[in-house]
């Protein structure tokens, strides 16, 4: 499973949004950064290097994949039945590509998947009976559509970056001619998509684990501390909010800061 924390292109937001010239513009912020205005004189080799680990990474990692997938079955199966909105339990179990749950039915509309891939990835075997929500009971099924969905989320802004790597890295080794301003703007847009990605991973694994604290065999509602009181855990959420609010301004400074400063000569940057 590809679980990456942050954006192939956060790293390359002062790449694509400044050259020299911007360090005069030092009031703008990275969206309104002169790409919007004049074509950049940056060099598409400079983006190989990041587009090619971004592409290889997926690939290398197939094999963690398929363990993780057998991992994440084993321990949790009514998490892999929600991420894949599995209501029943079959051989040869398709991959869902795409699906509208419904729960009140326990069924789907609009599905597309591919035949027999869930069964492939799991069990390395493509006719392997894979169990669905059907064997889970209902209270102990996670919340259906925001596990399924923010999972989606997920997986499809994976293969988005995939895509926007590939694109780039076929442009900087065919074409060595710099990027259209088109395409700059879409890579500094897509930017934050990491952290999207992060966050819809992190609600999918934490909402996909629920009614369990311990999977299985202790409830989140039995874990409820009776020692800490409720105005405890409302200091210490409150305290924690604005301890990382402190760290996140922090950083957008120094990312800023790193931004109108501009990137390296490519040549000296080593790409
Ligand atoms: C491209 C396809 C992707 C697949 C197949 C995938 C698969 C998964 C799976 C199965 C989990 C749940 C693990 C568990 O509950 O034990 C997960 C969690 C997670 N994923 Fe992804 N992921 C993908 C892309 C991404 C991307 C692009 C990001 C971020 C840039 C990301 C960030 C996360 C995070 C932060 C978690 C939560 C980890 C945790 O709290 O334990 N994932 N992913």
């Amino acid at each position: 499973m590809f679980t990456t924390n942050g954006s192939p292109f956060t790293g390359t937001i002062r790449t694509i949004s400044c050259r020299p010239r911007a360090r005069l513009n030092t009031r703008r912020g990275v969206l309104s950064h002169p790409i919007s205005r004049s074509p950049t004189t940056m060099s598409s080799t400079s983006f190989v290097r990041p587009s090619a680990n971004m592409i290889g990474v997926p690939f290398a990692w197939q094999p963690v994949a398929s363990t993780a997938s057998w991992r994440l079955y084993s321990t949790q199966p009514a998490k892999m039945a929600a991420f894949e909105a599995l209501w029943q339990t079959r051989p040869g179990a398709p991959l869902t590509l795409f699906a509208i749950p419904r729960p009140d039915r326990e069924r789907n509309s609009f599905y597309v998947g591919l035949p027999r891939a869930l069964s492939l990835l799991v069990f390395g075997d493509a006719n392997a009976t894979v169990t669905g929500l059907d064997r889970i009971a209902p209270p102990d099924r996670p919340p259906l559509l925001l596990t399924f969905f923010s999972y989606r989320l997920m997986v499809l802004l994976g293969c988005l970056f995939v895509v926007l790597a590939g694109a780039s890295l076929t442009w900087g080794l065919w074409r060595k001619v710099p990027f259209p301003p088109c395409w700059l703007r879409l890579l500094t847009l897509a930017a934050p998509l990491g952290y999207v990605a992060c966050e819809a991973g992190w609600v999918a694994a934490e909402v996909g684990r629920q009614p369990w604290a311990v999977y299985g065999i202790l409830r989140t509602r039995d874990a409820i501390s009776r020692t800490v009181p409720a105005w405890q855990v409302l200091a210490s959420l409150i305290a924690f909010t604005l301890l990382y609010a402190l760290l996140l301004w922090v950083f957008l400074r120094i990312l800023l800061r790193i931004v109108r400063q501009g990137p390296e000569a490519p040549e000296r940057a080593g790409y």
